[in-house]
């Protein structure tokens, strides 16, 4: 069966001293829940953060990675980088990459093709804009972001996969798409997922929803059958916070 997921995107937020002063706060909560718990912070934060959480079930997991293997990207990091530090899963395909850096379907599926190539547990990011959902367009652009990056993959890749729906609109924003708007979304896109590759397959993939998620509404939110977990920005950078979420489920 899926795996409920929560994972905190900690953004370009905390320096070393900062980063620190968060990890030592994580390594003091407890956790009652059964979900699998990951923080993403800076590249230059990585290797300090998976040394302090090497004894804790807290994975660390990357914001991005480069598609190339190496060579001539000055600023990249690339996956055998991530993995030469013992970080094994990373984010793809976030609003903010997709808006400020001009990421798209067609690069985004490289970056998941290296991942994968190198044993990176992705997850994957996408999201409607307000515009689009004004417009009752939502389906089709959510359809088009994870066809188009994803659905060149063998089935049998999906078992590395983690889908986060994130409407752009409910992001930093302090709205949140409501309960119902997340578990009609989430379970489109596992219908989407079953009319390619089959019910198992959708049903296997877990689903996080990502866009304002607070202790005051992880609950009913993660209580919706199709959503598995959570992607949690601002709310994440508060280790109480944080752990308020997690231990939602
Ligand atoms: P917020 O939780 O701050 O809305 O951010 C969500 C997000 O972008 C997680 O990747």
């Amino acid at each position: 069966m899926r795996k409920n997921i929560v994972a905190g995107n900690w953004k370009m937020n905390n320096d070393l001293s900062q980063t620190e002063s968060l990890l030592a706060d994580l390594k003091v909560q407890t956790q009652t829940s059964n979900a699998e718990v990951m923080v993403a912070p800076t590249f230059t934060n990585l290797y300090q953060a998976n040394e302090a959480l090497k004894a804790s079930n807290i994975e660390v997991i990357a914001q991005n990675m480069h598609f190339a293997e190496k060579g001539a990207y000055t600023g990249e990091i690339s996956a055998s980088m991530l993995k030469s530090i013992g970080v094994n899963t990373t984010i793809l395909g976030h609003s903010e990459r997709r808006e400020y850096f001009k990421e798209n379907d067609e690069l985004l599926a490289k970056k998941v093709d290296a991942a994968l190539a190198n044993d990176i547990r992705v997850i994957f990011c996408f999201g409607e804009e307000l515009a689009d959902r004004k417009s009752g367009n939502e389906e089709n652009i959510v359809e088009g972001q994870i066809k188009n990056a994803l659905f060149h993959l063998e089935a049998s890749a999906f078992k590395d996969i983690v889908l986060a729906y994130e409407p752009v609109w409910a992001i930093g924003t302090g709205e949140t798409a409501s309960p119902e708007q997340a578990q009609d979304m989430h379970a489109f896109i596992r219908k989407t997922l079953a009319n390619t590759y089959g019910v198992e397959v959708a049903n296997s993939v877990s689903i996080l929803y990502g866009g304002s998620v607070k202790p005051a509404n992880a609950q009913e939110i993660f209580s919706k059958p199709d959503v598995d977990g959570g992607l949690i920005g601002g709310a994440s950078l508060k280790a109480e916070d944080f752990f308020a979420i997690v231990n939602a489920f």
